[in-house]
């Protein structure tokens, strides 16, 4: 026995699964035997005490689960930081294990009221010393550690438990001595299995299989190179022999019934207070504060910005929450949000921007700049835009950023007047060239999405999964009013397009939009001109006859044929001209003076003369073609819709046609509310629409 080892524990009297607050609870209620459960204690018991003087708390009655003295507390040399329960099952036991503590000599800390922290089952010291491992996700909250690292004055690495049935860090973490680590690693998230990896070499990273981590193999007490726990797997118990442990198995089957085994019911009292630490690492927990404002209870946005924070490895408290009254007026939460690192809560920050969160006035500042040093390389850490309008702080000043667009940088210029500032791509950087950094002093400006706007995404989105044909006539109605609507004003209608228009009957309508001054500019790739024109010229689209749906012999080489032929004349404007092309989408653009951009792919045949092989340049036509659009159509291609989508600031209308879901909800998450998606054939689409126009042309006759 070490005289200077002491573990706290507490007989299993009144032990029972008397509720469920994990999944290992399950289905256990009232199924664990007590006299089973006292026999394995027991075995535990005699199994540290051959190492180890084992004290204990006296059970009380109502309190089952205070058999698991592990969360009583986190203990280091005199001090306690006393555990609070997230679930009312088991606060009751904090004063008992209060009272133990003081009387035995303990400073004891604790937490603030609501602010969870379930003690050494969520915070586990490295064995030699050197930093405290701490879990959140599922009982503790972040920001308790920042409390820990004050009071115990030890640095503290968060890790993010994302398994609910490792819902307590030692479940499934198991710090040893010379500086191993028993672990299972698909229980944290990417960012903790990274901070795990940095900290202990891959000769020291022991990895258990999910058959061992079910039975609690990483819930074990080490006491110098014992290992103590339920079970092992053979090819566990070699590999840790093989590295100088001794495994000493011991059945808590009774205990797992609850989610616990060795770990959870040893309490270790005596840890040494290490000496020698760097001063200045002691925690890498940040806290910023933000607002948001707008209808954020029925637009679901503050549900969004707290699972996009939590999803991001961060948590949060909503510090304010004044509630808007009235139907149309807004709300606004003030949420202090709290990461693990400072690379995480940048991360998790610019995506609430992104949302239109803004820092609170508190802590508002100027924005950070940095040079760039290398053309068409950003500096390390540059903000990446959004589609949202962006202002920037500079001199205490707001400024809009110009040329709106996503994935882009911020670049400030300097004028005599004051400061500009534009979004611009990356290959667009030029040395000297100032850009923004991080994430302070920028917001996003975004209009408040009202009840009425969600509901009218939700309808377009969800709605058109499990679209009857009304449902997307009641959609193309309201699409056909705004393109009448823009036409009338002298606005601007983009026309994104695929080959699929035509396969699909639907060049004919197409053609007819474009004929009646509906579209402004039209967007696509080699095959919608190159099966247009197929089927202006042979009635085939891919080889199939048009009219009859049948293949036609040899038609394979009809889209071949139609490429030849315009190279022949060098492209479709000179085809127009000589009489070749007589109908057909492009055909109605050269009359009626549209301008369109065919950017080329690698799957092309041909190309034709008119398709942009460059792909900058294709890039920059499209940019130039879409400025200014009221509306943009994107009619079944995957490629030039996401492409153009990614290039479209927010405020610009986008109808998104697909017959396959996810293309439609790839674009509605750019998360525009301006966007409309439509689950359909694009043939049947574009033979409403343009029934639907005529219908509003000559309501009489239609009608
Ligand atoms: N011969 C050629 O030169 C040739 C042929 C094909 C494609 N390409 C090129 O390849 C690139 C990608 O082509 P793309 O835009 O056709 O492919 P894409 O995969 O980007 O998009 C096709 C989209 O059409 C959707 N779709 C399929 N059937 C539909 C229907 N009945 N109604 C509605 N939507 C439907 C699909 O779900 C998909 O999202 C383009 O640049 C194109 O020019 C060239």
């Amino acid at each position: 026995m070490t005289e200077s080892l002491r573990f706290l524990m507490c007989s299993p009297d009144h032990y029972e699964v008397d509720y469920v607050i994990n999944p290992w609870m399950e289905g256990n209620i009232h199924k664990s035997s007590r006299d089973r459960a006292v026999e394995q204690w027991q075995g535990l018991y005699h199994l540290i005490q051959k190492r180890a003087i084992v004290d204990l708390v006296t059970p009380a009655v109502g309190w089952p689960d205070m058999v698991f003295t592990a969360n009583a507390g986190l203990v280091l040399g005199d001090r306690v930081v006393l555990s609070r329960f997230l679930h009312r099952e088991r606060q009751g036991e904090e004063p008992y294990f209060k009272a133990w503590f003081a009387s035995n000599g303990f400073t004891v800390y604790e937490l603030p009221k609501e602010l969870p922290f379930e003690g050494a089952g969520d915070a586990l010291f490295d064995r030699e010393g050197r930093w405290l491992w701490a879990g959140y996700g599922f009982r503790s909250e972040l920001d308790a550690h920042a409390y820990l690292s004050d009071w115990l004055d030890i640095e503290v690495l968060s890790l993010r438990l994302v398994d609910e049935r490792f819902y307590h860090l030692d479940t499934c973490f198991c710090p040893l001595s010379n500086g191993y680590l028993l672990y299972y690693p698909p229980a944290f998230d990417a960012y903790s299995n990274r901070l795990i990896e940095l900290r202990v070499p891959v000769e020291k990273r022991i990895i258990v299989a999910e058959a061992d981590a079910d039975v609690f193999a990483c819930n074990s007490v080490n006491l110098g190179s014992i290992i103590i726990m339920n079970r092992a797997s053979t090819n566990l118990t070699q590999q840790l022999n093989a590295l100088g442990f001794e495994v000493w198995e011991t059945p808590l089957t009774e205990f797992l019934k609850a989610g616990g085994a060795a770990k959870c019911l040893t309490l270790r009292v005596t840890e040494p207070v290490p000496t020698g630490r760097e001063l200045g690492l002691q925690s890498m927990i940040e806290n910023r504060t933000v607002l948001l404002e707008g209808h954020l209870l029925d637009s679901g946005l503050i549900n969004r910005a707290l699972d996009l924070i939590v999803e991001g490895g961060g948590s949060f408290q909503v510090l304010n929450f004044e509630l808007g009254e009235q139907r149309q007026s807004t709300s606004r939460a003030e949420v202090k949000v709290s990461a693990p690192s400072h690379d995480l809560m940048e991360e998790i920050l610019s995506q609430l921007i992104g949302l239109g969160a803004i820092p609170s006035t508190r802590e508002v500042c100027d924005i950070h700049l940095a040079v760039v040093n290398q053309m068409g390389v950003a500096p390390e850490d540059f903000y990446v835009t959004t589609i949202y309008p962006t202002e920037i702080r500079i001199n205490c000043e707001w400024v809009r950023v110009t040329n709106q667009r996503m994935d882009a940088a911020i670049v400030v210029h300097s004028t005599p007047t004051g400061s500009i500032a534009e979004c611009k791509l990356l290959r667009d950087l030029v040395v000297g060239e100032q850009v923004a950094v991080g994430v302070e002093g920028i917001r996003s400006v975004r209009n408040p999405e009202s009840r009425d706007q969600r509901h009218t995404q939700e309808f377009s989105f969800m709605g058109a999964g499990v679209s009857s044909e009304r449902r997307v006539e009641l959609v193309v109605e309201q699409i056909a009013w705004d393109l009448r609507h823009i036409r009338d004003r002298g606005g601007k209608v983009a026309v994104v397009a695929g080959p699929v228009v035509i396969h699909t009957g639907g060049g004919l309508h197409l053609s007819q939009l474009i004929r009646d001054g509906y579209v402004q500019a039209l967007l696509g790739g080699n095959a919608i001109a190159v099966h247009d024109i197929e089927q202006s010229m042979m009635g085939t689209s891919l080889g199939v006859d048009m009219k009859r749906g049948v293949s036609v012999r040899g038609g394979h080489r009809h889209h071949l044929k139609a490429i030849n032929t315009i190279r022949r004349w060098g492209g479709i404007r000179q085809a127009v001209a000589q009489g070749v092309l007589n109908s057909g989408i492009f055909y109605e653009c050269i009359c009626r003076g549209v301008p369109f951009a065919l950017a080329g792919s690698i799957r092309d045949d041909g190309p034709l003369p008119d398709t942009q092989m460059d792909l900058l340049q294709a890039q920059a036509d499209y940019s130039r073609l879409i400025q200014g659009s009221d509306l943009i159509l994107m009619l079944s291609s995957m490629l030039h819709s996401i492409g153009v989508g990614n290039m479209t600031p927010a405020g610009v209308k986008m109808v998104c046609v697909d017959i396959n879901p996810a293309v439609v909800t790839k674009l509605a998450d750019r998360g525009s509310v301006e966007s409309v998606g439509v689950v359909t054939d694009v043939g049947l689409f574009l033979s409403l629409l343009v029934r639907q126009l005529e219908r509003l042309t000559h309501p009489l006759k239609a009608g």
